[in-house]
């Protein structure tokens, strides 16, 4: 049984109907390998590469420099084990920041294990890198820089252009995980200036399973897995058509509807803010002045436990989430929010509120009242809550 009230967009969306309808009837009628000659195979093909030019298009670059993948993780992967291992340089170093998802610090981690040397740049109070602090970061040995586009917990906006200006002028390629932010800002790598570009189906309306990174005409990457030729022989294995059907509506679904949803979505995000402050005392809006995707909210509840209000308010038939998706059930406080200086106690009182698609403003104002409830009642039982 779902939660009535979905209010966690950025760990998963629902499958659009047009999204469902387009991959149902590819399943069911679209068969083949998208390798074989015949006809079978090659109405199969004629499906794959329908979707990837409309991923194409939805990301401004040409069809050619898009590689499907199963998600995010993968592509991520994909991108920076691919740079790193395509580099010939007898020492490696990598620029990457302390807010990643984990898609992007567990793959460092690994490539730490391998003797590459990385530097996890800091962020500010408010969230956001400093492009300064990744240029003074660099080696004569980076090899790739890696920087998220929008932040998963915060929503909070990376100034990737400019970090990709610091990369191009020395020579160094960059990754951008861009998962949380396609479909919620313009998502171009071209005008980004990056030579990778992570995106995830299922952040986006579409299934999981189902990914794309932008590889740059000329960029070099060695493939993780070995192979047929398919995907130009970057990421071999028989093509998930219906997957990419999915990915191919979604993303032309995600233009359609980007501005009119940014307008909306931020005017309930504005509405959902100003609900908490006036009804909640001792809230903070975490990264409220940075530059921010239009559906994200994270608010740091005095003395409250954030996991405890997730329980409170999935009771009340709202599903919101302390954090990351990866993260949720874990005990260990959330970094992203420990990287922007907050204490352990202060990043374990967090919650996320992710709006999209089927939220309204009846349900953020029936999401307020349930919060200032849960809160008073938590708090009420909180030997934390010094404001009693
Ligand atoms: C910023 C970011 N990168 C990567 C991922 C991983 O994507 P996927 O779930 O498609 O593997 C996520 C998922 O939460 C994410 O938020």
């Amino acid at each position: 049984m779902n939660t009535p009230f979905y209010f966690d967009h950025n760990a998963t969306t629902p499958v659009a109907p047009e999204v469902l309808e387009a991959m149902v009837s590819v399943m069911a009628e679209v068969y083949g390998n998208a390798s074989s000659i015949h006809r079978t195979g090659q109405a199969a093909r004629q499906k794959l590469e329908t979707a990837r030019r409309q991923v194409a298009a939805f990301l401004g670059c040409d069809s050619k420099e898009i590689v499907f993948t199963s998600g995010g993780t993968e592509a991520d992967n994909l991108a920076i084990l691919g740079a790193v291992r395509s580099s010939q340089r007898p020492r490696k170093h990598v620029v990457t920041t302390a807010i990643e998802h984990a898609a992007v610090l567990n793959t460092c981690a690994w490539l730490e294990r391998e003797g590459v040397a990385v530097t996890y740049v800091p962020v500010g109070a408010d969230g956001v890198v400093d492009p300064s602090d990744v240029q003074r970061a660099l080696r004569p040995d980076t090899v790739l820089i890696s920087v998220m586009h929008a932040n998963n917990e915060t929503g909070a906006i990376q100034p990737v252009a400019e970090i990709a200006r610091i990369g191009r002028e020395a020579g160094i390629p960059v990754h951008c995980d861009g998962v949380q932010a396609a479909g919620k800002v313009e998502a171009k790598p071209r005008e980004l200036g990056v030579d990778f570009y992570s995106i995830s189906g299922h952040k986006l309306y579409a299934p999981k399973g189902i990914g794309a990174l932008y590889i740059r005409a000329g960029a070099k990457l060695e493939p993780l897995l070995h192979g047929g030729r398919h995907e130009q022989g970057r990421r071999p294995g028989t093509e998930n058509v219906a997957g990419a059907v999915a990915l191919g509506h979604a993303a032309e679904l995600a233009q359609s509807r980007l501005a009119s949803e940014a307008r909306r979505l931020s005017e309930l995000r504005d509405r959902l803010e100003r609900g908490i402050e006036a009804a909640v005392p001792h809230v903070r809006i975490v990264a409220g002045r940075s530059p921010r995707v239009p559906n994200t909210v994270n608010v740091v509840f005095d003395g409250v436990e954030g996991e405890a209000m997730v329980i409170a308010l999935d009771l009340r038939g709202f599903a919101v989430s302390t954090g990351s998706a990866c993260s949720s059930g874990a005990v260990e406080p959330s970094h992203v929010l420990m990287a922007m200086g907050m204490s352990r106690k202060e990043a374990r009182s967090a919650l996320r509120f992710s709006l999209g698609h089927s939220n309204n403003a009846e349900q953020v104002d029936a999401l307020i009242e349930a919060i200032a409830e849960s809160v008073s009642h938590l708090r009420k039982l909180s030997p934390d809550y010094a404001h009693a």
